[in-house]
């Protein structure tokens, strides 16, 4: 049973209390809170779980456009076990059981780095940046790889990408957009890899 109640929810969606540490606790006793992650749609918590740095990200019933986050998480779970060994994406850990208002939390893989959109504000928007670097085919594979699982529409926009410290190693932390294959026409789908494409290009020069 959680600890936290309805009311002092809506006090934390209203920023009048800080209960993150006790949301995380209440999602996993052996886990510990250690930031909020932010910008996010939904609630986004780095955590210390074993000595081990993750991510856990959590869809609250009540606050919010639940529907919507609920959704959202769901879609991050099946593309991320699609994922389970492709490399440039930050790997499910663990998906928890709906407990109360938490429903689809997933644990992930903390990326040590910074998002784009970090990067690129530090260099005043400077996206030629990155022109002839080995971190756009690294990234390209890996939208190359989940296309072929049947996932496209990655959302690729700066804040959903991250580049290691030294520059060398890029990935994709945000796997919550996707959309399936199945259940699309060819001609959808075929827009869909073609924009991620695009994208692939715009994020990473100008
Ligand atoms: N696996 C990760 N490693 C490092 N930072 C992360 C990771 N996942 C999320 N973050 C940070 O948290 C922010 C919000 O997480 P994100 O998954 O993009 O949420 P949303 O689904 O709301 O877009 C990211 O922009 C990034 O700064
Ligand atoms: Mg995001």
């Amino acid at each position: 049973m959680p600890s936290v109640t309805l009311e002092q929810l809506r006090q934390y969606y209203d920023n009048s209390v800080d209960i993150s540490a006790a949301i995380v606790h209440d999602i996993d006793p052996t886990m510990e809170y250690v930031r909020r992650l932010t910008p996010s749609s939904v609630y986004v918590f780095q955590v210390r779980k074993r000595k081990n740095i993750f991510v856990l990200k959590v869809a609250i019933e009540g606050i919010g456009d639940t529907k919507w986050k609920i959704q959202h998480l769901a879609k991050e779970k099946k593309t991320l076990t699609l994922a389970h060994d492709i490399p440039g994406i930050t790997h499910l850990v663990k998906a928890y059981r709906d407990n109360g208002p938490y429903r689809n939390a997933i644990l992930k893989e903390f990326f040590e780095g910074n998002t784009l959109r970090t990067v690129y504000s530090r260099y005043y928007g400077d996206r030629a940046r990155f022109n002839g670097s080995r971190l756009r085919p690294q990234l390209e594979r890996t939208v190359r790889e989940l296309h072929a699982r049947g996932v496209a529409n990655l959302d690729l926009t700066p804040n959903n990408i991250a580049i290691s410290g030294k520059e060398e190693d890029i990935c994709l932390i945000d796997a919550g957009y996707g959309e399936f294959k199945r259940g699309m026409t060819a001609e959808q789908f075929n827009r869909y890899r073609q924009d991620d494409l695009d994208d692939v290009e715009r994020v990473l020069r100008q």
